[in-house]
């Protein structure tokens, strides 16, 4: 987590409109940059307590790796000001499902469902939003499982609901969304359609191995436990 506390260190000192809030608003900020940093360590931990768990069971790690981000100040000016709200401590509560996100990255797709299916049946887990782009991706052919849910921090006098955003998804799709969006956000330079085309049948492909992969481990597992 020294990574994340970092980050929002830098990303908070170089944003100029922050600054110029005044103290008792920036320490609004900063606290409620430290609640979204502290509710993602809460997923994490769940996310590591069912990756063990299921390693003592079945003898492997459904959990390749998990990597953590609050959004930056700057990112979250521009989302704000682009859906028309004011860039106040208040908005970003009520209008930002992402400010604190997760990206859990999985062995297979079977993977990605069981952990999503026993993250929400905790009982301190409420969930707000679901997208599946792995049954229907996207245009670009991005695929993976967004779940948006709500988790309580305990603080020493009050209990905090906080919204954090988990992109679920296997390697493969992993593979392709970092290498896409790397093309996509190159600078002065702009994807033809071709290129765009040539993307989406690259995560066609992935989403084949993903297939291929997943009915390997099936038969694995049905040979191992007759
Ligand atoms: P945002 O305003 O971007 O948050 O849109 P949204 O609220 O509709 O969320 P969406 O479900 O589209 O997911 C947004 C996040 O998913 C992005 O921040 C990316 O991390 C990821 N994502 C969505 N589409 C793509 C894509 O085509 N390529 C890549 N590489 N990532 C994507
Ligand atoms: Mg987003």
């Amino acid at each position: 987590m020294k990574d994340i506390e970092k980050n929002l260190e830098n990303n908070f000192l170089i944003s100029d409109e922050v600054l110029k809030w005044g103290k008792p608003y920036l320490d609004n900020f900063s606290r409620l940059m430290t609640y979204y940093k502290c509710a993602t360590m809460e997923i994490e931990t769940k996310f590591n307590v069912l990756n063990e768990e299921f390693a003592l069971q079945h003898d492997r790690n459904p959990i390749n790796s998990i990597k953590s981000r609050i959004k930056k100040p700057i990112s979250i000016k521009e989302k704000l000001e682009k859906n028309k709200y004011p860039f106040t401590v208040e908005s970003i509560e009520k209008y930002l499902n992402d400010v604190a996100g997760l990206r859990v990255v999985c062995s297979f797709t079977d993977d990605v469902y069981m952990l999503a299916d026993a993250l929400l049946k905790q009982d301190d887990i409420t969930l707000v939003e679901k997208k599946d782009y792995i049954k229907e991706p996207k245009s670009s052919g991005y695929r993976s499982l967004h779940l948006i849910v709500e988790i309580p921090i305990f603080l020493s006098n009050e209990k905090k609901m906080m919204k954090v955003e988990i992109q679920l998804r296997t390697i493969a799709m992993d593979f392709w969304a970092t290498i896409e969006h790397q093309l996509k956000y190159k600078k002065n330079f702009r994807l033809t359609k071709k290129m765009e085309r040539e993307l989406f049948m690259c995560a066609q492909i992935s989403s084949h191995l993903d297939e291929k992969m997943n009915s390997l481990k099936k038969i694995i597992q049905e040979s191992s436990n007759p």
